[in-house]
């Protein structure tokens, strides 16, 4: 049994080594370069093959790594094993982990006492604004993956309680045109899809928030086929979504016909007790954002007289007025509970970016301020050159002529 999810998982991490080539080449370059020589890093992330990748590149680079899960439900079981066993990580996290295992793996990994933190969703840096306020004192910075953490974090910025450097590489347009939109797109429907196998074509798709995740999924769905409808609170995305093709309506009308709902917001309640009333019978929901809120468990709970799993990540409650609702996967990010999370090249670009983020921090904390920086447009550029020339594409540059004239307000005809 344990060899069999060893074997699994170095499969997997050798499938994310072969595909994720832009890592290969800045692990040869911080590699050369030595800037993360002897810097302990410590890591919440969702664990899985291509974050197994990121943590060993970062080792190879000479950096010393213990790797955590930023979600309770997202580990691949098999890729702890194989990074354990074959390649000696320091890793704390189980598919399946309580509250108290959750918090106990991260204390773990704030145990190596990190130089760089890289965060998913923002746990890690919060511990060190709280409980492990001591760690935070060596710190020299810290990244950021995701919309919510991003968020999270520039609250705290704007309140003057960051203790110290973030780099929101969520931010970056290497990351979220193509990890949100394209990744979140594609890895949403494998996790929909592998949890329930239910055919897609021809159903009422509500997706909740239309941001850079939503904008992909609803492209995915109808692209398969469904009734994609649009629920929004920003009406300028609103509109965006109306003139990409889709249907624009609030969530409580959206629910009464939806074969599906998937929330993508960074919100809580977006389908709650009021939706929950009034939602067609066998509806199916998921939830892709970071944290498990967007869906209410609570309110599923009181409404309904009798709970059980149906399919493995399949949860059916049966309501008050015999109508049935299916939740998959507790209502945690679907494309990685019972998907195997984005694509891989995708993930190859979104942790270049880290990898060269965590050397960014190395070299210029004592620059930064306590804030939420961009990622330098050299780093996003350089990522995507890297790209572009894997792919064999070639873009124009500009002339000389060209520079001047984008750069002169007198020069208009
Ligand atoms: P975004 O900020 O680009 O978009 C969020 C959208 O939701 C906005 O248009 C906003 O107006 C809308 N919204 C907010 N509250 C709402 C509500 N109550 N009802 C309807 N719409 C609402 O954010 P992005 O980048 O699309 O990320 C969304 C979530 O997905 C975040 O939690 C992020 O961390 C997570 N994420 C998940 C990934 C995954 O692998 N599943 C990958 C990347 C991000």
């Amino acid at each position: 049994m344990a060899k069999d999810l060893l074997d699994k998982g170095s499969k997997r991490l050798g499938w994310a080594k072969t595909h994720m080539k832009v890592l290969a080449e800045v692990r040869e370059e911080l590699t050369a370069k030595k800037t993360l020589s002897g810097i302990n890093i410590g890591m919440a992330v969702h664990v899985e093959a291509k974050t197994g990748m990121l943590a060993l590149t970062l080792r190879d680079c000479g950096a010393n790594v213990s790797l955590a899960s930023c979600n309770p439900l997202s580990t691949d079981d098999s890729v702890v094993t194989a990074l354990r066993e074959q390649e000696g990580m320091d890793v704390h996290a189980k598919k399946g982990e309580s509250d108290e295992e959750y918090y106990s793996n991260l204390n773990n990994v704030l145990d190596i006492k990190p130089d760089v933190v890289i965060d998913d969703g923002a746990d890690l840096i919060s511990l060190l604004h709280t409980k492990r306020k001591s760690e935070s004192e060596r710190l020299m910075g810290a990244s950021e993956e995701t919309t919510t953490g991003v968020n999270r974090l520039r609250i705290m910025a704007d309140k003057g309680l960051l203790k110290f450097p973030i780099v929101a590489v969520n931010d970056a347009r290497m990351k979220y045109l193509f990890d949100n939109r394209y990744g979140t797109g594609q890895s949403t429907m494998d996790g929909i899809m592998s949890a329930t196998n239910i055919l897609i074509a021809g159903k009422n798709f509500v997706v909740g928030g239309y941001g850079w995740c939503g904008r992909g999924i609803a492209m995915r769905a109808q692209g398969m086929g469904a009734d994609v409808t649009v629920a929004e609170v920003d009406p300028v995305r609103a509109i965006e979504a109306r003139l990409d093709g889709f249907k624009v309506a609030p969530m409580m009308e959206a629910v009464r016909s939806a074969d599906f709902v998937v929330t993508v917001t960074s919100c809580k309640d977006v389908v709650a007790k009021e939706h929950l009333k009034v939602i067609k019978d066998g509806c199916i929901l998921a939830n892709a954002g970071h944290f498990d809120v967007e869906i209410s468990r609570r309110d599923l709970d009181s409404l309904s007289k009798k709970k059980r799993q149906v399919r493995e990540f399949v949860d059916e409650y049966v309501m008050e007025d015999g109508k049935k609702v299916y939740l998959l996967g507790e209502g945690r990010l679907i494309n990685l509970v019972s998907g195997q999370g984005h694509p891989v090249e995708i993930m190859d670009l979104s942790f270049s970016l880290q990898a060269l983020c965590a050397a960014y921090i190395v070299e210029e904390h004592k620059n930064l301020a306590n804030e939420v920086y961009n990622v330098p447009k050299e780093i996003d550029e350089k990522v995507a050159r890297m790209k572009l020339k894997l792919m064999g594409l070639g873009i124009d540059e500009l002339s000389k002529e060209q520079m001047d004239y984008m750069s002169d307000w007198e020069e208009g005809t």
